[in-house]
């Protein structure tokens, strides 16, 4: 029997090869998340991981990032703040552009989500070229957010992402690679 928790969360990863394009190999976290146990495993590795750094609030970017997110934010007691995909928030807004592994998007946030100083962990689900981490961590610190780490399921370490984001001097944490 598999124990050991990373494994058995990063063993139940999908690879599809070349999907959403010719190239590109798609890493799919639905198993992880289809079954119970290995979505428990996951949430309650970053609850443990989190739960003493007396944070305000959990942002997680749109779509994936949104499910672990909200479902940390849950468990820690925290609010839960969106970053999301252009024109989806219906208040006043502030925007970063961005290039990602296989495209190009905007991402938004309200600019009432976030407080000055509030300590903020930022989840997703995987991190490619750090498009979507950057865009959404910019967001954040432009709000006035206490970034106190960006967090990943899964890093493409070879898309360079995780490296830009921890040059940046901001802690990133991922469980698979
Ligand atoms: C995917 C993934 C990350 C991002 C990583 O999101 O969920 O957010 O790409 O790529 P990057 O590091 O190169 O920026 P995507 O926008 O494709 O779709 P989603 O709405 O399903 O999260
Ligand atoms: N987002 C960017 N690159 C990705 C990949 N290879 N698999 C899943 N999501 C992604
Ligand atoms: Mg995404």
């Amino acid at each position: 029997m598999n124990t050991d928790p990373v494994d058995y969360i990063c063993s139940a990863i999908r690879s599809v090869p070349d999907w959403p394009k010719p190239g590109i190999t798609f890493r799919d976290i639905t198993p992880v998340l289809q079954d119970p146990r290995s979505f428990r495993v996951l949430v309650d590795m970053f609850v443990y991981r989190y739960m003493r750094q007396r944070l305000d609030l959990v942002a997680g970017v749109d779509a994936r990032g949104f499910i672990l997110g909200s479902v940390l934010a849950y468990e820690l007691n925290l609010g839960f703040v969106p970053v999301r995909k252009k024109g989806k928030l219906p208040f006043e807004t502030v925007a970063e552009e961005y290039t990602l592994e296989y495209g190009n998007a905007t991402v938004e946030m309200h600019t009432d989500a976030v407080r000055p100083g509030q300590r903020v962990v930022l989840i997703d689900d995987l991190i490619a070229t750090g498009g979507t981490m950057m865009a959404a961590i910019k967001l954040l610190q432009r709000l006035g957010a206490n970034v106190v780490e960006a967090a990943a399921i899964i890093d493409l370490p070879e898309l360079g992402g995780s490296k830009v984001v921890r040059e940046t001097g901001l802690p990133l944490y991922t469980v698979c690679s």
